[in-house]
Formats: structure tokens, sequence, C-alpha cells
């Protein structure tokens, strides 16, 4: 059989997979499955390909990561110690970046649906909101006069690999319409904010530039109108997240030096005819930086036929990764003791929880597979653990950084005494 072909950091070591130069099979035995597997170097390559690519064409960049993809403290400090700023949507991830040395100056806020404790959080603690309702700025502007103000435009074009994940457009509950963004600019400056910056977010797993394009070109007019009608000038310019890596053998990968040539270059010379000044460009990847920089592993419990079709009962559910189950996501799927072997069955390769929709995988041929068999499931790294649930009273996977070729568990797996950690039983103190 032909070998298969791996992208780094998965190595094909005599039928055996390794990650990022150790032993799956190893990491197993050692920590037990469902095991969450990540690589410090792969996410730190991830960055610096994006970064390095997108200074190719624009001095003045920075790039937040959207902490929502995977909120692992190693994770967060790895992104802090390359310069990374963070994107948070939640008082929990802003509590996790402060705690992980993001100062407030790196931190910006692009939640929805926000309640005024939060925004009280958000001014006393002085970081940036992308203000996503004119209601929200009004209520923001309630308990302090921020130093700079943002605003989330919905730039009407959407893109993303699932309905669920399209964040602009017209469906879309996110962000202010052309109209309403220069009315919210307004308001800010008569509040005497002196500072500005400007927003969008189309959506998630986007592998095509031209998305990227329309809705650049919409928001710099915006930004432009803004400019002139308003008299405002922008410190930042913020065109979002949702960069996508290839799931499906088939998926072809973002070209970064096309998204860059075609996208920042846009940005810069719109920038510079529009008399926009040198906004920083502002980009929010999650999922690119640590979609493949982490495997799932489970173990095979039972391997089942039916007249109709063959189970390979796993022990990760849609309880450890919910992508499948959710958006219908494919996850390439490695049973990683057989690598040499050649795929001959067709099986679904389902979980231990109690309702049908919880498979990893339909009809995927797979080697001829055996209880005990160990099976990676591949790009877990985004949207895995940070979805990841108690549900059917199941403790939460483990996670184990590989650093400098050694292992380290980064958060341990938890334990039955967790699922009641929190619960107080009536009649008892
Ligand atoms: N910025 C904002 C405001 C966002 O809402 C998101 C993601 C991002 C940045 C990062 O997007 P990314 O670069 O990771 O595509 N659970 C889904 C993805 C939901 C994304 C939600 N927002 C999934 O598993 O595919």
């Amino acid at each position: 059989m032909a070998k298969r072909k791996l992208r780094e950091p998965l190595e094909d070591r005599k039928g055996n997979l390794y990650f990022d130069g150790i032993s799956v099979k190893a990491l197993a035995e050692k920590y037990d499955t469902p095991l969450y597997v990540l690589s410090e170097k792969r996410i730190r390559d991830n960055y610096n390909r994006l970064h390095t690519a997108l200074l190719n064409n624009y001095k003045y960049v920075r790039i937040y990561y959207a902490a929502k993809a995977n909120t692992n403290l190693t994770v967060l400090k790895i992104l802090e110690s390359e310069g990374a700023y963070l994107d948070t949507v939640s008082p929990g991830e802003v509590f996790m970046g402060l705690s992980c040395g993001f100062t407030p100056d790196r931190l910006m806020f692009t939640g929805t649906s926000v309640r005024n404790d939060e925004l009280k959080m958000l001014a006393d603690a002085n970081i940036t909101v992308n203000v996503d309702s004119i209601s929200e700025l009004e209520r923001l502007l309630k308990f302090a006069v921020p130093p700079i103000v943002s605003v989330r435009v919905n730039p009407e074009v959407g893109a993303g690999h699932h309905s669920h994940c399209i964040t602009a457009g017209p469906e879309s509950k996110f962000g202010l319409w052309e109209d309403e963004t220069i009315q919210a600019f307004a308001i800010a400056q008569r509040a005497r904010v002196e500072r500005f910056g400007i927003h969008m977010h189309i959506g998630s797993g986007i592998l095509e530039v031209e998305p990227y394009v329309l809705a650049v070109e919409k928001l710099l007019k915006i930004a432009k109108r803004v400019h002139d009608e308003v008299g405002i000038s922008f410190e930042f310019i913020d065109i979002g997240g949702g960069i996508g890596v290839p799931y499906q053998p088939e998926d072809q990968e973002l070209d970064l030096a096309e998204f860059s040539s075609k996208v920042v270059t846009l940005f810069k010379n719109k920038v510079k005819d529009y008399g926009l000044g040198k906004p920083f460009l502002c980009v929010e990847p999650g999922r690119f930086l640590v979609c493949d920089a982490s495997i799932l592993l489970t173990t095979v419990n039972t391997v089942k036929t039916t007249p109709s079709r063959k189970f390979i009962g796993v022990d990760a559910g849609f309880n450890t990764l919910a992508r499948p189950m959710m958006y219908g996501s494919y996850h390439p799927i490695l049973v990683a003791n057989k690598l040499d072997k050649a795929d001959k069955e067709t099986c679904d390769v389902v979980g231990p929880i109690c309702e049908s929709g919880d498979a990893l995988a339909k009809e995927r041929k797979l080697p001829k597979i055996e209880e005990g068999d160990l099976l990676a499931i591949l790009n877990a790294g985004a949207y895995g653990f940070s979805m990841s649930s108690q549900y059917n009273s199941r403790p939460r996977a483990a996670e184990v950084m590989i650093r400098q070729g050694k292992d380290v568990l980064v958060r341990k797996r938890e334990e039955l005494g967790d699922l009641m950690a929190s619960q107080r039983m009536l009649g008892e103190q």
C-alpha cells in the first residue's frame, strides 16, 4: 500500500502514528483516552505563517486570536508569547486572557446580547468593545466614556462552512447595518469618545478569498462614509476571523500568499485612496491558529455489525467533539496503529452517548478495525475541547501539550466528583 500522505505534525513510523515526534499509542497508554493532544510548535508555526503573509503587504498588522476556538491556558500563553492580541466574547474569556498575561490593551471584546454588568466590567477594565448594537453602545456610555469605541458592522456579505457559522448578511443577528453604523459613531463622538475602531466578522471556515474581498470593499466604503460624514479617523480596522482549514480530502488550503496579496493589498490601497490614514489592520483567526495543531485520540470499545451497517463504537462522542453532530462536519480519522493497512471497510464511527446522532463519522472507509484499536480524529484543535460537555454525565477529556519533544499534561481528566462539584443537594449544606 502507498504510504498515506500526512501533514505536519503527523508522521507515519512503521505503520504507527506519531504526533510532533511522539508515539500516540504511548500517549494513550500513559494518559488514557479520550485525549486531546496539542502541538506547541504547530501553533507557533501557524501564527508565524499568517503574520509573515500579512506583513508582506502592510506594515501595521495585529492578530487577535479568537479565544473561543480553544481556551486552554497553555494555548493562550503560547500565543501571548508570540505577540498575539486576544479577541474575547465573554467575561470568562477576558478573565482567562488577563490571567495569561494579555494586558487590557491587547484584549478586545466582541460580544452579542451583552449584559449591563458585563459592559461595566469591560469599561472598568479598559477593554476595547466592538459594540453589536446601538443599545449596547448607549448602555456602555452610561458606565464610562471609553477611550476607544469600535462598532461591529454587518457588511451584508457573509460566508462560512455551515449556515450556523455565517455571521453577516441579511439573516444575521450580528453587527450594525450601514446607516446605523453612521449613527452609532455620531453618538460616540457626541459622548466625547476620542479614538475609534471599526469591525466586521463575516463567518467561519472560509476557504476562498472572494468573500473577504467583497466584505472588505464594503467595510471600507462604510469607514469612508463615517470618516467623511462624522469626521472621525480610525485607529484600527478589523476584518474579523474565519480563515478555514482543509478538513475533507478534496478541500484546498486557503492560499495565504493569495489572501494577503488580494485582501491586504486591497485594504492598503483603499485606505490610501479614501484618506483613512494608516490604521492597524486587525484579523481575528481562531480556527486557523489551532485547528490542525491538535488531534483527539479515542479507543475502540465495540465493533458491531448489523444487517445494514458496521458500527465502530469508541470512547469519544459528541460530548467530547460536538462538531460532527452539530454541523455534520467531516473530521479525518486515522487508525493510529494501522497506518500501513488499506482502507477496506465502510463504517460509522459512533460514541457512547445515548442518541442516534452521536457519530464522529458516517460511512467512512477505514482499515479493518478491531476492539482495542486507537483512532486519531484530526483537526480537533478548534472548537473541539471548547465545545465539549459533560452530557450523559461523562467527565471531560484530558489535554496534553507536546513541547520540545516532551508530553506535558496541561488539563487533567475530569473525575466523577467534578460532575457534582457545583451542585447542592436540597436539604444539605
Ligand atoms: N471573531 C469573531 C467575532 C467570531 O465570532 C469568531 C468565531 C471568530 C473571530 C473566529 O472565527 P474562526 O477564525 O475560528 O473561524 N463552532 C464553530 C465555529 C463558530 C465560530 C464562531 N465565531 C465550528 O466548530 O465550526
